[in-house]
């Protein structure tokens, strides 16, 4: 079993991407970060699960034991890909997973979006353990504030998923 980093995040320079590498860095354990926009746009839009490249992220969703679920805010929530994403999960694919829920954002004015809007949804798909949230500034990603080190830490060491560097 491994950890999977799940991406939102519909843009080419990412970074909810370089927060995830930073995070899959520290796991101390395999780890592998799924870029939904790299999956085909068509298939996910219409839900074509026989798919061969969206059965393999399935897949992949249902290989691991603990999954990083991260997406910029669009518009105070979550983003269309990543709910396309999640629409096309069998029901009950979280289910005996421990999940970690990760935002990046313009502005604090949408930290609660974590607690409000994906929280609920990854709840539906059965995970077990939902740990506390996480949200980043995207000016605090390239280069990583040295303030969200801690703060990283502590979320590791929460849910757990091996020893920080
Ligand atoms: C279409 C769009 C909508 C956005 N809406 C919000 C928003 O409602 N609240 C917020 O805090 N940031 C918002 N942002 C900023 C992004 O959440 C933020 O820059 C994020 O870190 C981008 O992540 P990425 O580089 O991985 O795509 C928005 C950005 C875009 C492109």
């Amino acid at each position: 079993m491994s950890v999977l980093l799940i991406s939102g995040s519909p843009s080419a320079a990412s970074r909810t991407v370089l927060l995830l590498d930073h995070l899959a860095g520290r796991l101390g354990r395999p780890a592998t970060v799924l870029r939904l926009r790299d999956l085909p746009a068509e298939a996910l839009l219409r839900g074509d699960t026989a798919h061969p490249e969206l059965a393999r992220a399935t897949a992949q969703v249902a290989a691991a034991d603990t999954i990083v679920v991260a997406t910029p805010i669009y518009k105070a929530s979550y983003t269309g890909l990543l709910k396309a994403f999640l629409d096309v999960l069998p029901q009950g694919a979280f289910a005996g997973k421990t999940v970690v829920p990760i935002a990046t954002g313009g502005t604090p004015a949408h930290l609660l979006a974590v607690d409000y809007a994906l929280r609920p949804v990854l709840s539906v798909l059965g995970a077990r353990h939902v740990t506390r949230g996480l949200f980043v500034l995207d000016t605090q990603i390239d280069p990583l504030a040295g303030e969200l080190l801690p703060r990283i830490d502590a979320l590791l060491e929460e849910v757990p998923l091996g020893a920080a560097a």
